[in-house]
């Protein structure tokens, strides 16, 4: 009798139950339910035991390890003893060599997958893009060689991440080892990264050893998610997406077995890194790189190679169409010649000044324009005869004493001094006559930009601050440019040949 009364009441409660649970389903959906993704936040610290949910939520993620050295299968094996369910991801670029102790294809692991990103023959498309794979709200990107000891750290992880669920949140390894916080530029157009140290808590990179949780979402959206060197390519990457980084801080994980600290492993990955950031820079078309210590790295051309794009047509370099300007590496070397050709003139005493788009870049910046490719110099014609140089590419290509090469350009009577035999970036030199009070030129280019004018603009001649020294201009610059590219060309100027494309 007495449990049958038990049992009434407890249906009651439970019917009482799905009455209340149904109407607060009803208000809530009339007022909108979910309106966006992020809210509200699935974990919260203060709910009883997120701990069940974790596994669920999170996929653990192993991309940072050598397979010639490293302790993955013990650091795997610490996340499944305190999480035995949760997902397990291996990614690699090919099948480990020598193979891991964990045997990816044992049944009784149904949870720890290996990925292997590089093609093959036998691999499916879809199979080789895991990020379509995971099945979590989030992801826990872990370095190798560390350890987790109890629940309680990613708890504390996914927990701030609920309430901030579009950044990054980062926790250390070892509580002896301060990790460094970044500020990231990632600029484009001018195909730069630059670096700034912060002493901030919340920043766009981190380094030091650390594990990364973020969004499955977030993750989704990157060009290249598991691109190495990582993390430093994850976060050039939530960078240009203005995602925020987060240290936790007062927490920390284990380190695990040593992993190489000989000196021969050491000075083997230091090799294998510097040819993953090369590539790393190139996928992503960097070619300069100034580190947080101020010094700059160049990834683009040099004097021995050729410059970084192809032949140009209708005077506008493929890398404009790309929504680009001139690579950083590309303006440095066209200074480096510019300066060289001032000198050389100077020496020779030869009269010219600076012409059409670098003068317009000189007015505007004193420097090349940031989409030029050419440096442009107009010069008397009678003193042609002064420079040795000249003198001898008027019969064929000289290289001179410091390496730059000397022509007389194909299909015109104006001259051309480029970087060197192999990089062929350049510098043109226009010859003008004075003809009855005109400085004319002979059918050399048919642009506008370099048209004739009155000679009066080079008497007396003027001077402008260009590349970092002062170069020779005609008089009355604003007259003289508006004469070649039309009124407000200072303020508002315009690609080569801007009909091609809208001006960014
Ligand atoms: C599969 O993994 C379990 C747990 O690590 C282990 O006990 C078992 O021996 C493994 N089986 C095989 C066939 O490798
Ligand atoms: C100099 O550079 C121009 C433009 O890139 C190129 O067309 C020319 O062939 C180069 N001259 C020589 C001799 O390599
Ligand atoms: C020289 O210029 C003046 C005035 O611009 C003009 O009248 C004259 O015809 C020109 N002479 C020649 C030879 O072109």
């Amino acid at each position: 009798m007495r449990i049958k009364f038990a049992r009434l009441i407890a249906l009651i409660v439970v019917f009482a139950n799905v009455i209340v649970i149904y109407y607060s389903l009803r208000l809530f959906v009339s007022f909108g339910g979910f309106k966006t993704y992020h809210s509200p936040p699935t974990i919260k610290t203060t709910t009883k035991s997120p701990s069940k949910h974790v596994s669920k939520l999170v996929t653990i993620i192993v991309r940072e390890f050598e397979s010639f050295e490293n302790d993955v299968t013990s650091t795997v094996q610490s996340f499944l003893n305190v999480f035995p369910n949760i997902q397990v991801m291996i990614i690699y670029d090919s099948l480990p060599y020598p193979p891991l102790d964990i045997n990816l294809k044992n049944n009784s692991l149904k949870n720890v997958k290996g990925f292997a990103l590089s093609s093959s023959l036998k691999v499916p498309y879809a199979e080789r893009y895991p990020v379509l794979q995971i099945k979590t709200k989030y992801v826990l990107f872990v370095p190798d060689s560390t350890r987790i000891s109890s629940r309680q750290n990613l708890q504390l992880m996914v927990a701030e991440l609920g309430r901030q669920p579009s950044s990054i949140i980062v926790a250390p390894v070892s509580s002896k080892k301060e990790l460094g916080c970044l500020r990231v530029n990632v600029n484009v157009r001018e195909w730069t990264l630059k670096y700034s140290s912060t002493k901030n808590n919340l920043c766009d990179a981190v380094t030091g050893k650390h594990f990364i949780l973020m969004e499955t979402d977030l993750l989704r959206q990157l060009p290249e998610p598991f691109i190495l060197p990582f993390p430093q390519s994850l976060y050039i990457q939530t960078a240009s997406l203005l995602v925020e980084v987060k240290i936790l801080k007062g927490m920390f994980f284990q380190e695990g077995k040593p992993v190489l600290k000989s000196h021969h492993a050491q000075f083997k990955q230091k090799q294998i890194n510097t040819e993953r950031l090369k590539n790393l820079y190139k996928v992503f078309q960097i070619k300069q790189v100034v580190r947080e210590t101020g010094l700059t790295e160049w990834y683009g051309c040099t004097r021995e190679t050729s410059r970084c794009f192809g032949t140009i047509v209708d005077q506008m370099p493929s890398y404009l169409y790309e929504g680009r300007w001139t690579p950083p590496c590309c303006l440095s070397n066209l200074r480096k010649t510019a300066k060289h050709v001032f000198n050389s003139l100077d020496e020779a005493g030869i009269r010219y000044w600076l012409e059409a788009g670098s003068l317009l870049g000189a007015m505007r910046s004193g420097d090349i324009l940031p989409w030029d490719h050419d440096v442009d110099v107009g010069f008397n014609r009678d003193d042609l005869l002064r420079s040795p140089w000249l003198k001898k590419a008027k019969d064929k290509p000289v290289v001179d004493s410091k390496g730059f090469l000397w022509e007389k350009a194909t299909g015109g009577n104006f001259y051309r001094v480029n970087y060197s035999k192999s990089n062929k970036i350049y510098v043109n030199l226009f010859p003008f006559y004075s003809k009855n009070g005109t400085m004319a030129k002979d059918s050399w280019f048919t642009s506008h930009k370099n048209m004739e004018f009155p000679e009066n603009f080079l008497h007396p001649m003027s001077s402008i601050e260009f590349i970092g020294r002062q170069v020779p201009s005609p008089n009355n610059i604003r007259d003289f440019l508006e004469l070649k590219f039309g009124k407000g060309a200072i303020e508002n100027p315009e690609y080569p040949n801007p009909s091609r494309l809208p001006f960014p």
